[in-house]
């Protein structure tokens, strides 16, 4: 784990001294929603995960609204949640690998949070997409060529936004999401009283 930058404005809000939000970032199965889910649990925070919040509202699959309206109205969904879940408190966020793209509403977003690059090379996000059966419904194409192009490319594009865009970086190949749900609570610490 990486700690490349204190903000001063991190946790500005806080519940019990642990940023109001701890809000994951990184590419495709990076293991965002399994550490996610894990780290609520240990911090008894809310868990939220943009792709399944988005799914329930419009009622469907990625898969299915991309197929029928087009990535703009994914994306412009996504706009609006990440605003809206900057109003939060007690949680935390899992986004979508896109999400990091909204550069105005992810620094809305941001402020008062605590925010994970979860990080792995093309070669394991890759194996991880093949064998994740999310992968039909939840990770349509992106650019329409072939997939282990596409995440070669559109990780070498996303890279910056994601480092620059959160405040730890951690390396998570070979590494259980318990395992990297502990060492962010153990990040959240020195927030504590
Ligand atoms: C996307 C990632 C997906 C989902 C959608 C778009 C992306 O989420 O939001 O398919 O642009 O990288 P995961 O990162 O949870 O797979």
């Amino acid at each position: 784990m990486v700690v490349r930058e204190k903000r001063t404005g991190a946790g500005e809000s806080r519940r019990d001294g642990i940023p109001a939000r701890i809000v994951l970032a990184g590419f495709r199965a990076t293991g965002k929603s399994a550490v996610g889910g894990r780290l609520a649990v240990r911090l008894q925070y809310r868990f939220i995960d943009t792709d399944d919040e988005l799914c329930a509202r419009m009622k469907g699959s990625v898969t299915a609204l991309v197929r029928r309206r087009g990535w703009p109205a994914f994306r412009k969904m996504e706009q609006a949640l990440l605003v809206e879940l900057a109003g939060t408190e007690g949680v935390v966020i899992a986004t979508g690998g896109g999400a990091i793209m909204h550069q105005d509403e992810w620094r809305l977003l941001r402020k008062g949070s605590l925010v994970v690059w979860l990080r792995a090379g093309a070669a394991t996000i890759r194996k991880r997409l093949e064998a994740d059966a999310a992968s039909a419904v939840q990770r349509p194409s992106l650019t329409g060529i072939d997939p282990a192009r596409e995440i070669e490319e559109v990780l070498a594009a996303r890279e910056s936004l994601y480092r620059r865009g959160s405040d730890v970086v951690i390396e998570t190949e070979h590494r259980t999401p318990e395992d990297i749900a502990a060492e962010i609570e153990q990040l959240c610490a020195p927030f504590r009283n």
